[in-house]
């Protein structure tokens, strides 16, 4: 089975965004994949994260998974921070990553103004840590979003400059982007992507998040305002009515297409009722599950035990192959 690794950061609850455009099609992957999932939470601390906060959305993150479908009998979930060799590699990888390249991921630019007090050497070098990521497991498949595929470019520069040095160290990962899911934006400022860290609430909805407050945010959603106004998928002209269509043909599987004329002579108060309805059926079930396994603590123990061994695994191998190849004598 084809290798896939991807993840989320405990940089906030986990939106529908993620569930939508990742998590979702993570679930259907464990038929025809190896995953490997993880809870990224040395990339979350690239930005401030209060300590408390970190360790319980890495919890909650993780009872999220497994109440999304996620299942640890047939797919790797673990904490990154328990694998050490991701933190191991991802130094070694910095040493074979040039200034020059890392200066020109786009991510890092938008990251550094969004944070212009904390721009820090790991925000700036995130990029290595996720070559890391994907190294370690000789990944065949990284399905990330469009704003991902530079680091992903880059992880195959890295692996390939390794390569001639030393050898076929490293499976140099294929450029490809697989089915990604729906792309969610933020229900407050559409033309950017919905973001579980968005310091406006009113922005994101939590996976967490009570109806009520799932109704309220969707009714309060951005649209615009043409006269008369008119429900139609064009992104460009037209951001919050499309990201409105967007969210309710991800929550119900039909195609937007087929939602679109069904509201040819209604108001756009119409439109996000559906929405919120959808949103609220789609979450119920999850939410359901949550919390029972978001109380067993030690399940979740035990689940992060099992996938940091069996990760560990195949990671230790590559960093010892990655060890030798640069000269480090083994440990006698
Ligand atoms: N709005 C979105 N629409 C579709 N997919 C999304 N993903 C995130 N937001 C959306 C996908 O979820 C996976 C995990 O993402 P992440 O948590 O590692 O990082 P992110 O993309 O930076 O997500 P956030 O919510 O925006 O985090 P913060 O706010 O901390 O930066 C990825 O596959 C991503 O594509």
């Amino acid at each position: 089975k084809p290798v896939v690794l991807s993840g989320c950061q405990p940089s906030g609850q986990l939106s529908i965004g993620n569930y939508l455009g990742a998590l979702r099609q993570w679930v259907q992957m464990q038929q025809t994949h190896d995953c490997k999932f993880m809870l990224v939470d040395l990339h979350a601390i690239t930005v401030r994260q209060q300590p408390e906060q970190l360790r319980e959305a890495t919890l909650d993150g993780l009872a999220l998974y497994l109440a999304c479908g996620l299942d640890p009998e047939k797919s790797t979930l673990f904490v990154q921070s328990q694998v050490p060799e991701h933190a191991q590699l991802a130094w070694v990888l910095n040493c074979y990553t040039q200034m020059g390249e890392l200066n020109r991921m786009t991510q890092f630019k938008d990251k550094s103004q969004r944070h212009a007090n904390n721009i820090n050497a790991g925000l700036f070098t995130y990029p290595a840590l996720m070559a890391a990521d994907i190294l370690l497991y000789r990944a065949d498949e990284v399905p990330v979003g469009d704003d991902q595929k530079q680091h992903l470019e880059l992880s195959r520069n890295v692996a390939i400059r390794f390569n001639n040095l030393y050898g076929d160290v490293f499976k140099v990962p294929e450029p490809m982007i697989p089915k990604v899911g729906a792309r969610i934006m933020s229900l407050q400022d559409p033309e950017k992507k919905m973001s579980k860290s968005d310091d406006n609430v009113n922005n994101f909805i939590g996976l967490l998040e009570d109806p009520k407050k799932v109704t309220k945010k969707i009714k309060r959603a951005v649209t615009d305002s043409e006269e008369p106004p008119r429900v139609a998928f064009d992104p460009a002209a037209k951001p919050g009515v499309s990201n409105l269509l967007s969210i309710l043909s991800a929550a119900t599987g039909e195609a937007i297409s087929d939602i679109e004329p069904r509201y040819a002579d209604k108001m756009y108060g119409h439109l996000k009722g559906d929405v919120a309805e959808a949103v609220v059926a789609l979450l119920e079930p999850i939410q359901e599950k949550y919390h029972a396994i978001r109380n067993d603590r030690a399940y979740l123990d035990e689940v992060m035990r099992k996938g940091a061994d069996k990760a560990r695994e195949d990671a230790a191998q590559t960093l010892r192959a990655v060890y030798d190849a640069v000269g480090f004598v083994p440990y006698p």
